[in-house]
């Protein structure tokens, strides 16, 4: 008989068992017939926003774009700096430079792959309107040791929806619901959540051309809307949220059991990890990876090379050793499969292949 696979994410395993509901939200939506801004981008909305313990929250139309109208709506463009790391998925520091504006990056602490609070300290300057801290790979940022500098924070949020203690430290957090995502849609979708209702206002006009009635158009805005399938999707998906996120916690855990972190180095547990990803490494991670993929199991590895090495954002003029602990994870970090509802026997087999393919103990 063929191995079976183990794929790096199943989200089919996910929604599979919700997909009459789904039809029966999407026949809704057939039926009411509104298609831009309906009931149910409405309803997530308030939903969401619920969830998320902020007073409210505007659906758009990716995470990026997230990220771009919260920046638009702080009016930081041309000249302003914004704090962010290296390591994390590009559209953070583009969002920034999207704006014109310039992503200053700092150092991740190499114990939680997070912003370094001390190095952001060195890298404020009188330009710096905000800090964009990234809850990485489901882990929350160190946000309350960030919020002593009293510099607003853009809680880059993608990866890490529900994750307790994120969300309302900031003026806003963006999200993505990217179909990988901890809460996802099937296509593109997002969202930003905000805690000043001001800046919730200004992002809503912004998202619509910056008009409130398509009239008066205040603000040279953008058409960036979450779609009203995909948010009846995720007002089906929403109420599983936290279960999902609790399932990925207690795989993370079995893979502590199984002994994941005698072979490789895997950061300790955060209570509010939600574990978008289960992301170690090890200096050797190539054999590693290879012998994964020999295997059939899904793995990955991330931001190689980090943001400051990228070739459009060479113009900020970082150099190779500008972030020794961002090139280092970015050369050693991998991740093993991980969803709501992966099981331990494939947990088991991810495990005995990464000993395997490691043969000895990390000292
Ligand atoms: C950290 C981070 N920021 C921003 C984004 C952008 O989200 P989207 O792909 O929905 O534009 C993503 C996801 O892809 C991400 O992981």
């Amino acid at each position: 008989m063929p191995v079976q696979k183990i794929p790096l994410v199943d989200v089919k395993a996910q929604y599979a068992p919700l997909i009459p509901e789904l039809q029966q939200r999407f026949a809704q939506v057939l039926e009411d017939g509104q298609f831009v801004l309906g009931p149910n981008v409405k309803a997530f909305e308030k939903e969401a926003a619920a969830y998320l313990g902020v007073p409210a929250s505007i659906g758009v139309a990716n995470g990026t774009d997230a990220l771009v109208l919260v920046l638009d709506a702080m009016e930081i463009g041309p000249g302003d700096e914004v704090i962010c790391p290296s390591f994390t998925f590009y559209a953070t520091a583009e969002a920034i430079a999207r704006r014109g504006a310039i992503p200053v990056f700092a150092e991740i602490d190499p114990a939680t792959y997070n912003l370094d609070p001390e190095d952001v300290d060195r890298r404020i300057s009188a330009r710096t309107k905000a800090i964009m801290p990234v809850h990485l790979f489901g882990r929350p940022a160190s946000l309350e040791e960030l919020a002593r500098f009293g510099i607003p924070q853009i809680e880059d949020a993608a990866q890490a929806f529900g994750a307790p203690g994120t969300g309302t430290t900031g003026v806003a957090s963006t999200y993505s619901f990217y179909p990988t995502k901890n809460l996802f849609g099937l296509g593109d979708g997002g969202l930003v959540a905000v805690t000043d209702e001001e800046l919730g206002e200004r992002v809503r006009m912004l998202r619509f051309h910056g008009s409130r009635d398509k009239v008066d158009f205040h603000l040279v805005g953008y058409n960036s809307r979450l779609d009203e399938v995909q948010a009846a999707a995720l007002r089906v998906f929403l109420p599983h949220l936290a279960e999902w996120n609790a399932l990925r916690r207690e795989a993370a855990e079995r893979y502590r059991e199984l002994g994941l972190g005698d072979l490789v180095d895997m950061p300790d547990d955060d209570p509010g990890h939600v574990y978008h990803l289960v992301v170690s490494r090890h200096p050797d991670r190539d054999r590693i990876v290879a012998a994964l993929k020999e295997a059939g199991i899904g793995c990955a590895t991330y931001y190689l090379p980090p943001l400051h090495l990228q070739p459009a954002l060479r113009y900020l003029g970082y150099h190779e050793g500008s972030f020794p602990e961002t090139e280092r994870l970015a050369r050693e970090n991998f991740s093993v499969p991980i969803w709501a509802g992966i099981s331990a026997e494939q947990q088991e087999r991810v495990v005995d292949t990464v000993r395997a393919a490691v043969g000895s103990r990390v000292a």
